[in-house]
């Protein structure tokens, strides 16, 4: 059986600090939708934002209703292919919604601005991003991030929803993956 040290270079953040942080981008997104007139439609990009849009939702004290897409700009490596594919689009009618985008991780940007741009050319009310990872210094397309988790250096992050080629999702922290693993060295 191999353990964490086999494949966990350093822990990032701990199940109590992610669960703190969840509690204040929460509060936040409850306090700027106050007023809303209709459900936030909250959209959960699967299936890296699970673990994340479940913790999240549960806490918004506004009233919301859940949806979900796949979206993918990756193949099952660390190295993204710059195109995005919807595999599974929404069950609502984004038109005249507020939306509330919940994604992993915006790593070059590509797939939340498509995304962005795809909702607004749909003819949504609002459209904001929530990301509970950002890695800004590997963007390569321009996206608004309302809301941001933690800002995370440019390494191979695992945990708390995050794949490697669909291992290590189930972890409860964040943790940035040992190069070893990926690059067969
Ligand atoms: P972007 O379109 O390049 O911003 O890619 C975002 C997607 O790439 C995320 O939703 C993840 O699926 C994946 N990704 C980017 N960086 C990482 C990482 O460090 N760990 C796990 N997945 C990542
Ligand atoms: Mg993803």
């Amino acid at each position: 059986m191999k353990t964490k040290e086999d494949y966990i270079e350093k822990v990032l953040y701990s199940e109590e600090e992610i669960a703190a942080r969840c509690k204040e981008l929460s509060d936040k997104i409850s306090a700027d939708y106050k007023d809303i007139s209709k459900p936030l439609l909250t959209v959960g990009i699967l299936n890296g934002a699970v673990i994340f849009y479940t913790d999240l939702v549960r806490r918004l004290s506004i009233p919301v209703h859940f949806d979900f897409m796949i979206a993918s700009s990756y193949d099952a490596n660390t190295h993204t292919s710059g195109k995005v594919n919807i595999l599974k689009n929404l069950d609502n009618d984004p038109r005249g919604r507020d939306i509330l985008l919940i994604e992993d991780i915006i790593d070059s940007g590509t797939t939340m601005n498509y995304l962005v741009n795809y909702f607004k050319d749909k003819g949504a009310n609002s459209v904001k991003v929530c990301a509970l990872l950002d890695k800004p210094s590997r963007r390569k397309v321009d996206v608004n991030v309302d809301y941001t988790g933690f800002e995370v250096p440019d390494e191979f992050i695992v945990g708390y929803g995050l794949d490697f080629a669909q291992h290590y999702r189930n972890l409860p922290y964040l943790g940035i993956l040992k190069r070893s693993v990926y690059s067969g060295k």
